[in-house]
């Protein structure tokens, strides 16, 4: 009898070709495409996968569950990988694990397949949850397994008549969601090169796009609106990837460091959440205090690395986003910034639950700062300090 399979489709060149190769091997594919904000034809997808050979197909849509569920508390951890990737690819990669294992579930597949090669971080983070989610499960990654070159696969689909669209010189190798777009491959591998500008669809030149002013409103360390007008998760993300896309915001050249030990260098596309972050940080510098700043910022940093290595259903990634969660009931208010050249300035902020206090900072009337306190404060302050430097000088003169 026939083993079931719930493969991850892409309706791209790999996953069309892999549905032919698994089906010849003996499963029956029911090819899942989970629809996290890259924008796909769904006729044309259910076409290619039947014209590939699945049994069954299916699109669902998780775009609001992505966006609250796993871009939010990302947002809330300013998460940015190696200080520069906001990990759009490494966010969407456990949700779709999830999905995949709803569909076997339900359709009591005894195996899941994906589409991701032997090099990169995409395997770790599917197989790591999809045994986490269900044990058991057999994975079959075809890519990995079958180290077929891109002419392969394309001699491969026309042999077999596989409906794809793929031309020999495809220049990129790239995967996109709400969050942003990911580039490599072609002639970014020379790290030297400059990347051409049809790496970029989501933002314009930043030498001659035009400058904006926006607006960001937070409640509670999610944003609600923009300019003003008050949006759901997923309108927001794109009204935000359009705002900051249209004045070059978000182009990022990472020489970045795989878990498996590979560096590459990476392209990305990420305009919404480059603003988000910048704004929503920004926010927290007006009103959460000095000291949970300072140690709020090396969590975020854990919650990205925990999230790029693919450890998202782990206790250590929950614990990490309930200390950023418990942290964000203050972060309320408004950030307005200008995007100009593909840079993001912030201009101003405020918030009703600010720790900044005009009286105290002031240098004009009003002042309610206690001048009297510094002395004890500073004398207090220094002592260990003087103490030391005493110490030496006796040691030098003995
Ligand atoms: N390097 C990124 C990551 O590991 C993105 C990889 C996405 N894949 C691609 N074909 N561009 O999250």
């Amino acid at each position: 009898m026939a083993k079931r399979l719930v493969l991850a489709y892409s309706g791209g060149l790999d996953t069309s070709v892999a549905i032919h190769w698994l089906t010849a091997r003996g499963y029956e594919v029911i090819a899942t495409t989970i629809d996290v904000g890259e924008a796909k034809d769904t006729s044309v997808l259910m076409q290619r996968a039947v014209g590939a050979g699945a049994v069954d197909v299916r699109i669902i849509d998780l775009k609001q569950e992505f966006a609250s569920q796993f871009l939010w508390p990302a947002l809330q951890a300013n998460a940015l990988y190696q200080g520069r990737y906001p990990l759009a690819t490494a966010l969407a990669r456990p949700l779709l694990a999830q999905a995949l294992c709803a569909v076997a579930d339900e359709t009591g597949a005894q195996a899941i397949a994906h589409g991701s090669t032997g090099k990169g971080n995409d395997q770790v983070r599917f197989d790591v949850a999809i045994a986490t989610l269900r044990p058991g499960t057999e994975i079959v990654a075809p890519a990995r397994e079958w180290g077929l070159t891109r002419a392969d696969e394309i001699a491969y689909a026309a042999q077999y008549g596989i409906p794809v669209q793929a031309t020999l010189d495809a220049p990129f190798s790239v995967d996109a969601n709400l969050w942003g777009r990911s580039v490599e491959g072609g002639v970014l591998e020379d790290p030297w090169n400059a990347p051409p500008e049809e790496c970029y669809e989501w933002t314009a030149d930043p030498e001659t796009a035009e400058a904006k002013e926006v607006t960001v409103a937070f409640e509670a360390g999610v944003p609600v609106a923009i300019d003003g007008v008050a949006l759901g998760p997923v309108p927001l993300i794109a009204e935000a990837q359009a705002v900051a896309g249209a004045a070059g915001v978000g182009r990022i050249d990472l020489m970045e460091d795989r878990l498996v030990g590979i560096k590459s260098r990476e392209i990305y596309e990420a305009p919404a959440a480059t603003l988000l972050i910048a704004a929503h940080q920004e926010l927290e510098f007006l009103t959460l205090p000095r000291e949970l700043l300072q140690h709020k910022a090396g969590i975020e940093q854990t919650f990205a690395q925990t999230v790029y290595n693919g450890l998202w259903f782990s206790p250590l990634r929950e614990a990490l986003q309930a200390y950023i969660a418990s942290t964000q009931q203050a972060v309320s208010g408004e950030v307005r910034l200008k995007l100009a050249h593909g840079k993001v300035t912030v201009l101003g902020r405020k918030s009703p639950s600010a720790v900044y206090s005009h009286d105290l900072a002031t240098y004009g009337a009003g002042d309610l700062f206690d001048h009297q306190a510094a002395v004890g404060f500073i004398k207090l302050y220094g002592l260990q300090s003087q103490a030391y430097a005493k110490a030496q000088a006796a040691k030098a003169h003995a």
